[in-house]
């Protein structure tokens, strides 16, 4: 079938008002109801059925073929906000107090419901299903398996999705084939002792020195553990202990975050983590626990799925606005899980704003440029069109793929 045109004017700033009322009422993970609600009434005016409460706040919609065995290809937009206070000043600033879609989903939210409206138009003509997958949860709670646990992918031959991303120009487009995030592992430590009298440290043992060497240890792991071309970051983000001048902590908690790229280190800094935290029950007479939260596994993009994501893309906004992204971010992004089921390929959306405007990501000023979503949109309908009709491409022998 032709090309998809570019999202018209109306559409354009639909996808806007969408965009500015979810800022407008951010919310939190598995917390997406009214959210969720307005996903499904914009789905309800663009005719297309969706099914409600998919891994709890998720929404799966699908349009075009309904025979079975049809080739069938996922969008996926992520919908949750973060624990921020917002302070953009923005007149559409979020009217919930210590939340804020800080991370630009409200945005990944319009562009899906965007591309659903320019399939729509060409519903007739797709060859194949298209599954649109507005997922909650994103931000630390892995809100993809649920979503995988509850159907979203059945069926479902090849899965794409976008990420707004303040760090490349407008309309900017951004594909890498392979690795592109990291394992995301949180730790916490306890470090107790009986406690005691400031003045008196022979009869106790001191939690706080013995956190304190422990964080000394730690940078070692890195340094002295790792494969030295391998990427691996230790950041301890969290410390608590002790209550007063004049007493020797009884208790000391730290907690961090491993950040790994490949299976092997990431069992080296867990290993290595365990056994310096028991080191100090030696060292300073202490009792310690470690506790691990595994995170997400890292995104990796399959080739064929980029190849086909970055063509498209260049058909979009020309072959010099497609970047590569040749290190790995060691974020976490949980569209892994659908990556360890089918192939498919995360991208980024450039929309840094000017200067005036610009904020990272995960701040209370973030804002991006709105003019990102058309380009947005428009790449992810085109993709499921284009992988619809080159599924033998991605079905092809395993030796396609290396
Ligand atoms: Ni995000």
């Amino acid at each position: 079938m032709k090309n998809l045109p570019m999202p018209n004017t109306q559409q354009i700033a639909w996808m806007r008002d969408i965009r500015r009322h979810l800022h407008r009422h951010p919310e939190l993970a598995f917390a997406e109801f009214a959210t969720a609600r307005f996903i499904a009434k914009q789905l309800g005016e663009l005719d297309i059925p969706c099914r409600e409460q998919v891994g709890r706040t998720g929404i799966v919609a699908s349009l075009g073929s309904r025979k079975k065995g049809a080739a069938c290809v996922a969008l996926r937009a992520d919908m949750d906000a973060l624990p921020i206070t917002e302070q953009t000043g923005l007149p559409f600033a979020s009217e919930t107090p210590g939340v804020m879609h800080a991370c630009g989903h409200d945005g990944h939210v319009a562009m899906l419901l965007g591309a659903a409206a320019l399939l729509k138009a060409k519903e007739a003509e797709l060859p194949g299903r298209v599954v649109l997958i507005f997922q909650p949860a994103e931000e630390g709670d892995g809100g993809a398996q649920g979503m995988i646990a509850d159907g979203a992918l059945d069926g479902v031959n090849a899965i794409f999705a976008g990420h707004i991303d303040r760090n490349y120009g407008l309309n900017e487009i951004v594909v890498q084939p392979g690795l592109i995030s990291a394992f995301t592992d949180e730790f916490t430590i306890e470090i107790r002792s009986q406690g005691g009298h400031a003045a008196k440290p022979h009869e106790t043992a001191d939690s706080i020195l013995a956190a304190g060497q422990l964080i000394t240890s730690i940078q070692g792991i890195v340094a002295r553990e790792v494969h030295p071309c391998l990427p691996a970051v230790i950041t301890i983000g969290k410390i608590h202990g002790g209550d007063a001048a004049n007493v020797i902590a009884a208790q000391v908690v730290l907690e961090g975050t491993v950040r790994t790229t490949s299976p092997e280190t990431r069992a080296v800094c867990i290993a290595s983590l365990q056994r310096m935290t028991r080191a100090m029950e030696q060292l300073h007479r202490v009792k310690t626990s470690f506790f691990l939260r595994e995170g997400y596994p890292p995104v990796v993009n399959d080739p064929i799925a980029a190849r086909i994501a970055t063509e498209v893309a260049a058909g979009i906004v020309g072959q010099d606005m497609v970047k590569g992204q040749p290190l790995p971010s060691l974020g976490g992004e949980d569209f892994s899980f659908f990556l360890q089921k089918i192939p498919g390929c995360l991208v980024r959306f450039g929309a840094r704003h000017t200067k005036l405007h610009d904020a990272p990501a995960h701040s209370p000023r973030f804002d991006f440029d709105e003019k990102a979503l058309s380009t947005g949109a428009l790449f992810l309908a085109q993709t499921a069109v284009s992988t619809l009709e080159r599924m033998k491409e991605l079905r092809g022998p395993a030796p396609n793929r290396a």
